[in-house]
């Protein structure tokens, strides 16, 4: 990509990664044969491989566009293939769900994103609370149960996925689940409204205490997926590098209101209306005093990476502290090769982002899927060209990156490696 374009335009979000995968775990619940119809579903590479897991454990699924039909009736295991199985964290998710219709499960340790340690624990004891035995052996869970029980559990940390995980493994169990400093993201009131759609009894979803009554059965549905709000802040990251004035639509503006309100501190210009977000930026940005990544309502974290690519070049200097995950600033060594000027304490949650005037093309590599987008932007903002490889990791969470980004203006195309 050839960098120093204003963008300007208008962009359609689409629906979000993060809640489609614990849908697509939560469907493997429907014993009945109705179908479960999904809209606004994203074609991303995470998607495509949870597809294939799915259709290995026997489920029929038709895709067309962002439409999804998926019949669950007849399925026929509840091993989830290695290989599969290591690409993608999210899998993880698929452990609470093929328990709780099963009585068993076996999954090998999940691989996914390289940022930090990315522990299973917590996921671990909640299933454990729930009454599942746990094995452990040559690089798999094996875990059974025969009905699980519901209980008080509390997590250490709102997991997002260990919350996911237990609200799925309860819905068949027998009585009441509580899950304390329980994850409040929007994904987990999405992953609620599904369930209940579906029969299940769940509430406080989006507050740090759910409940779920278990149900003993769980029928079809039709489910509009809601929108990408980090494939949204990615957009409004990239309008704000460039300076530019861009429209999203297809958006919940309060699912940014953490984001808005740093973009806002910033000198950005933003206006929310219904369902469209309209960005304008001025030409240079002025530095953030602090940038901390905190569950939501906090600043996402996902967002920690591309934010760094604006602050690079605003004017002053910007402390952006990371708070979730132990080693996600791979993004660095790479910007600061771009021209930015950033150190990292020894610790790795903090980074000092001194602005500089401009960043200047280079040739970069994305180190995992937001570090990537993080690349992106920091490409459109700067002079010359940029070249960046490691697109599978940007292919697991964006649909159409550099066509949306070329139609609002940018000089940027996907080149394979041979070219
Ligand atoms: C989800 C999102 C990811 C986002 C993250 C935090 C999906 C598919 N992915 O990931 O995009 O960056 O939330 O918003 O939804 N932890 C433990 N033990 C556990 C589980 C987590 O210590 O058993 C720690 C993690 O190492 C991390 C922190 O908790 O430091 C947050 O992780 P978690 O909220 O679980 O993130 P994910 O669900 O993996």
């Amino acid at each position: 990509m050839h960098g120093g374009r204003r963008l300007e335009g208008v962009v359609r979000i689409g629906g979000a990664k993060n809640s489609i995968l614990p849908i697509l775990a939560a469907v493997l619940l429907n014993k009945s044969t109705d179908e479960i119809v999904l809209t606004n579903v994203p074609r991303i590479s995470d998607v495509v491989k949870m597809v294939q897991i799915l259709r290995s454990l026997g489920a029929e699924i038709t895709w067309s566009g962002t439409d999804m039909v998926i019949t669950t009736y007849n399925l026929s295991g509840f091993a989830v293939d290695e290989k599969l199985m290591r690409e993608m964290r999210s899998t993880i998710f698929l452990m609470g769900a093929i328990l709780a219709r099963f009585g068993q499960v076996c999954i090998s340790h999940p691989g996914g994103c390289a940022i930090g340690q990315r522990p299973i624990d917590l996921h671990l004891k909640g299933l454990m609370a729930l009454g599942a035995q746990l094995r452990e052996q040559h690089g798999y869970i094996y875990a059974s149960c025969s009905r699980l029980i519901g209980t008080d559990i509390h997590l250490d940390f709102p997991s997002v996925g260990a919350t996911e995980n237990i609200m799925l493994a309860a819905v068949y169990a027998r009585g009441t689940t509580v899950i304390n400093n329980a994850a409040k993201e929007p994904e987990i009131v999405d992953l609620q409204n599904i369930l209940n759609k579906m029969g299940a009894k769940i509430c406080g979803a989006g507050t740090d205490q759910i409940k779920i009554v278990g149900v003993s059965q769980l029928h079809g549905v039709e489910y509009n997926v809601i929108p990408d709000r980090i494939v949204a802040g990615t957009y409004m990251m990239a309008a704000a590098a460039t300076g530019g004035d861009v429209t999203l639509e297809n958006v919940i503006p309060n699912h940014l209101d953490a984001v808005i309100s740093k973009l806002r501190e910033a000198g950005v210009q933003i206006r929310e209306e219904n369902d469209r977000i309209r960005i304008q930026a001025p030409e240079q940005i002025n530095a953030l005093e602090y940038v901390r990544t905190l569950p939501y309502p906090g600043f996402p974290t996902d967002l920690q990476a591309p934010i760094m690519s604006v602050l690079a070049r605003a004017q002053g200097t910007s402390i952006i502290v990371e708070n979730v995950f132990d080693s996600r600033f791979k993004h660095v060594g790479e910007l600061n090769r771009m021209g930015a000027q950033i150190i990292v304490t020894s610790d790795n949650r903090t980074a000092v982002v001194h602005g500089v005037k401009r960043l200047t093309g280079a040739s970069v590599s994305a180190p995992d899927l937001r570090a990537g987008a993080a690349l992106v932007i920091a490409g459109l903002a700067a002079e010359g060209k940029t070249t960046i490889d490691g697109l599978e990791h940007i292919n697991r969470g964006y649909e159409n990156l550099e066509n949306d980004l070329a139609k609002l203006g940018a000089d940027i195309k996907r080149i394979s490696s041979d070219d």
